[in-house]
């Protein structure tokens, strides 16, 4: 049985909470860890958004990691620096995904690969090279 402890972070931002059912997800948790056993190796929280809203429901699982005495603590959960132990952000999470993350991120202390999802191209950043010329400069 782990040591460790963990924070389940349920977004119930604009996309990932009413119209997809964060509501319903955080329930699906909170069984999934009693059910388990894993109700003091978990806390559940909430968190307005990821920004990998096209992916959600997200849902981001983060070891809750003791400074060592005198090191940075950091201030936030998921864009600050700091201890970050064993962390993944898990996108398209339903309730049939709670308990396998329960049993093996929280209780087996493996990320689980399959729930994630590399980020989504926003299209921010991105130019087309020919698009951008001006005509002046395609004569
Ligand atoms: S609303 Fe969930 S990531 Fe933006």
């Amino acid at each position: 049985m782990t040591d460790r402890r963990f924070r389940i972070v349920i977004c119930r931002g604009p996309e990932c909470g009413d119209r997809r059912g964060s509501a319903v997800l955080h329930e699906a948790f909170r069984s999934a860890l009693e059910a388990n056993k894993a109700r003091e190796h978990a806390e559940l929280a909430w968190q307005s958004c990821f920004g990998r809203c096209t992916q959600g429901p997200n849902v981001l699982v983060r070891e809750i990691v003791t400074p060592e005495p005198g090191g940075f603590t950091g201030g936030g959960f998921a864009t600050l620096p700091g201890p970050r132990g064993l962390t993944a952000l898990y996108n398209r999470i339903d309730e049939s995904r709670a308990g396998p993350l329960v049993v093996q991120h929280i209780l087996g202390g493996q990320i689980v690969r399959e729930f994630i999802e590399r980020p989504a191209p926003t299209g921010i950043g991105v130019v087309d090279p020919v698009a951008s010329r001006t005509k002046d400069t395609l004569k």
